[in-house]
């Protein structure tokens, strides 16, 4: 009895207890809130790009010299590009030490698939589908990057993104806003793990708030004009996910959207992300994004930049040195309020508590661990394993793949067979140039088939190598051909390693063409005219137009930017030792006249489907091309086949609070181990705002064996009938709506319920 009455009393204590830590950290801030000056404080919102190598004597440049004082006095909160033991802890040491009140400095990089050793690119990563994988890469990346001194990184990058010109898209996870949410929570989740204060994880960054994903016509920077609807059901989501996730940071965005540039936007950063959505981290400006206000033309001069973005709700000014110079004065004249600096501030520093960097600013430094964790073994084994499961295949025809293991001459093509850097795709931050295995490499580890290589198109630079390095696939020299051609000629199988160059997308990377670069094309066709048993293996950082391939070319596979083991996991999967079984996170289009181009379109008034009223006018249409893409989201083959059985539903109606069960029957009537992705998609078919004619509402991976079957259920519940009306609320509508159950967003295995 005396048991019974003393547990709700020790529950008590715990909750009470956990609130006490939570509080505990609010009340340090204060503490240290109330002792600092209007200097400190500002400082704390400014942030400095990497100035001088800080193992080696004082700067002596002049715009250096008042930044290395501004470290030791304090008036500096975090620091970006300062990288490596060594460097981190001179930068530490010189603000712990010399500072009035010793506040340590928060060190934040770009670790966006990896550190030193590269993971995929996070869109390959996506078409994993697999959230357990995509976690463990974010854990690893935390890890090396952590034992370098790094506290933070500016990932997950969580932009929607429809545009395949766009050359970010690589660094999302696709076009549709349900799979995004969660791949942004997996990666929050790994690069934070359980425990912030742990020497192993680091804080990680939601960006680029907001839309950014929809800069016009796929030019970077561009502006974005998109209404409520689209920026609340599509672009949203995924940030949501993230706060939900616990992040600890948010990055606004280059571009303005209707009208206001991210960087000012009250209504997205104070309203919807600080208000409704109660995040209490800090928002960091993107890089010089408060100056660029000026070009916008809606900032009269930086000191009205820095006005305009506090009040907008930016913490901390990443490269426009326009906080450390203006706010002070923007205060004296009442421009800005104490009260949304002290807020700033108070933000800032909660992250450096919880990361445990007032405990100990030196923790993450350690050289022991830095030299043990950097490239470890456990880490590159990693990036083998999710490059596996990142690959998509997209043709197969005659089963030319797996290849067969002895006695086969294969003739190993293209600028990007034997290229060690591309595989390491756009931000190799930390990456030794040239450090990937090549798919040549990695294919001739099998020694039972003659293996022969030509590159037919080289590699050119236009600006020698750097960090901006500007590499493209030759557009003036075709003569390599010629010899390529011959020993495809002489091949069993050729295997063409085409693509984009690993610079070719990325920040400042758009393209209007999205046909292979270069003399590529032209390398493949000629190759096709000796040789018709060609495997294209492509590397990219986007939707690639792939008319000719799809119709000619026995088979396909889509290897994107696979990392440090990328010519490793090609082999195993055009050998057959892995399975491919990943899933394009984006439409692949049969023209960039199509773009924007994705599953979850609106119905229109004029609807129709390809081929459909062939002679018709005055429909949604073109004269000259289909609607929909080549290659759907969520597509991709396997070595084996599956079936998927009728949807059966546990009712065929439910009201609020309830739910019904949505189920197939997945079966791998093939002959080897495979994966296959289920995916549950829901249409609502009429509404108070127009709503897609299909949006994902679920997905399980499932691993048969042959002969297998397994049973995959949905729980379909209100929540997941949600969306953003006309009047600006989430609602759940009833009515009628239909349920998809398939391996793509084109499944036509469907059947209905009502929601009452
Ligand atoms: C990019 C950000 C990145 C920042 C710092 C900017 O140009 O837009 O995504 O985090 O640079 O490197």
């Amino acid at each position: 009895e005396i048991m019974k009455n003393l547990i709700p009393f020790i529950a008590y204590l715990i909750v009470l207890s956990c609130q006490n830590s939570k509080s505990d950290v609010d009340l340090k801030v204060k503490n240290l809130l109330s002792q600092m000056t209007l200097e400190e404080k500002i400082g704390q919102m400014n942030q400095y790009n990497g100035f001088y190598d800080a193992t080696g004597p004082a700067p002596d440049g002049e715009d250096q010299k008042i930044k290395y004082e501004n470290v030791k006095n304090g008036l500096v909160g975090s620091m970006l590009n300062v990288r490596g033991v060594d460097e981190v802890r001179a930068f530490q040491k010189l603000a712990v030490e010399n500072s009035r009140l010793g506040i340590p400095i928060i060190f934040g990089f770009d670790v966006i698939h990896g550190y030193k050793t590269v993971f995929p690119i996070p869109l390959a990563e996506s078409a994993s589908w697999d959230l357990d994988i995509i976690e463990m890469s974010a854990k690893m990346s935390a890890k090396e990057a952590s034992a370098a001194g790094l506290n933070w990184t500016f990932a997950p990058m969580v932009d929607i993104s429809r545009d395949a010109r766009w050359g970010r898209v690589m660094e999302g996870a696709g076009e549709d806003p349900y799979l995004g949410s969660l791949i942004a929570a997996a990666r929050v989740k790994g690069f934070q793990g359980s425990d912030l204060s742990s020497y192993e994880t680091i804080a990680s960054t939601a960006k680029h708030f907001a839309a950014y994903g929809f800069s016009e016509s796929g030019r970077d920077y561009n502006t974005v004009d998109i209404g409520m609807n689209t920026l609340h059901n599509i672009v949203l989501p995924p940030f949501k996910a993230t706060v939900d996730a616990g992040v600890k940071t948010f990055m606004n965005s280059f571009n303005d959207l209707n009208g206001i540039p991210a960087t000012a936007d009250k209504y997205l950063q104070r309203e919807i992300l600080k208000g409704d959505w109660n995040f209490d981290g800090f928002v960091v400006s993107d890089w010089g994004s408060l100056r660029e206000m000026i070009d916008h033309g809606f900032a009269r001069d930086r000191k009205h930049a820095g006005e305009l973005a506090l009040n907008g709700g930016s913490d901390m000014d990443m490269e426009s040195y326009i906080y450390i110079d203006h706010i002070k004065e923007l205060l004296d004249e009442g421009k800005v309020k104490i009260s949304q600096i002290d807020d700033a501030v108070r933000r800032i520093l909660k992250v450096k508590y919880e990361l445990g960097l007032f405990d100990d600013p030196y923790k993450y430094l350690d050289n022991e661990r830095e030299k043990n964790i950097t490239g470890s073994k456990e880490i590159l084994d990693a990036t083998l394993e999710v490059a596996n499961h990142s690959i998509v295949l997209l043709k197969n025809e005659g089963n030319i793949l797996p290849l067969k293991k002895n006695d086969q001459k294969i003739a190993i093509i293209g600028p990007l067979a034997d290229d060690k850097n591309s595989p390491l795709g756009n931000w190799r931050t930390a990456a030794e140039n040239n450090s990937a295995v090549s798919v040549l490499e990695a294919m001739r580890e099998y020694k039972g088939n003659k293996i022969s290589h030509a590159k037919g198109v080289k590699l050119v630079n236009k600006i020698p190598a750097g960090f901006h390095e500007e590499v493209s696939i030759n557009e003036t020299d075709k003569t390599g051909i010629l010899n390529a051609k011959k020993i495809a000629k002489d091949a069993d199988v050729v295997i063409m390693v085409l693509g984009e160059y690993g610079f070719q997308s990325g920040e400042g990377r758009s393209r209007t063409n999205l046909d292979l670069p270069g003399f590529q094309q032209e390398l493949l066709e000629e190759g096709y005219k000796v040789n018709k048993n060609i495997v294209l293996v492509l590397m990219n950082g986007r939707p690639l137009i792939l008319n000719w391939h799809n119709e000619n070319l026995p088979a396909i596979v889509e290897a994107w930017h696979l990392g440090s083991l990328s010519g490793t996991a090609i082999s195993n999967v055009l050998y057959g030792d892995f399975n491919p079984g990943g899933k394009l996170p984006m439409s692949f289009p049969r023209s960039v006249g199509q773009l924007p181009l994705y599953y979850n379109y609106k119905s229109t008034g004029r609807p129709g489907a390809d081929g459909e009223d062939a002679g018709s006018v005055f429909w949604s249409h073109y004269q000259d091309e289909l609607n929909s893409p080549l290659y759907p989201f969520g597509y991709g083959l396997s070595y084996t086949t599956f079936s998927i059985s009728e949807i059966s539903l546990s009712s065929d109606e439910f009201s609020n609070g309830e739910s019904i069960n949505a189920s197939v029957s997945v079966s791998n009537t093939g002959n080897i181990k495979g994966r296959e992705v289920i995916q549950l998609y829901i249409q609502d078919k009429f509404a108070s705002a127009t709503r897609p004619v299909r949006e994902l509402k679920g997905f399980e991976t499932v691993d048969l064996e042959p002969g297998e079957s397994k049973t995959v259920e949905f729980i379909i519940n209100e929540k997941l009938l949600e969306f953003y009306n006309g009047d600006n609320k989430w609602v759940t509508e009833p009515g009628e709506f239909n349920v998809f159950i398939g391996n793509s967003s084109q499944t036509t295995n469907s059947t209905s319920f009502n929601f009452r």
